[in-house]
């Protein structure tokens, strides 16, 4: 295991992230959890690569906003985080809400080497830049 991989439990739906990878499996309902690999290439109509626009310090991510398709954010069917990796590997996760928009903005002191995650309730982790 990898600090900052994401695990779900495909029988109670219950995801966790990796801080210490010091453990060998992790278990949840009597299974291991699955590890959820980070999507890159987006299917079907719908975005989720998370698409990162920089100003300044200032950085936005968003969720199929600026491809002119917004990913859904209803109670069925939304973002439940995004997250903004910064140089240094250091992590900035903003979660959401049904209703909200989605996108994040974040506040960095160098903006470079930037990449993003998100996370959809139901297509899982992707990862943007
Ligand atoms: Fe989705």
């Amino acid at each position: 295991m990898k600090q900052k991989e994401i695990y779900r439990c495909s029988i109670c739906g219950k995801v966790i992230e990796i801080l210490n990878p010091a453990a060998q499996e992790t278990i949840c309902c009597g299974e291991p959890m699955k590890l959820m690999e980070e999507q890159t290439a987006d299917w079907k109509g719908e975005k989720h690569v998370p698409k990162i626009t920089v100003d300044g310090n200032k950085v936005t991510v968003d969720v199929g906003i600026s491809m002119g398709t917004p990913h859904p954010m209803t109670d069925q069917h939304y973002i439940m985080w995004i997250e903004l990796i910064c140089k240094g590997n250091c992590y900035k996760r903003k979660f959401l809400n049904p209703g909200d928009e989605p996108k994040a903005t974040f506040v960095v002191a160098d903006p470079e080497d930037l990449s993003s995650r998100e996370y959809c309730n139901l297509h899982f982790l992707w990862r943007g830049s």
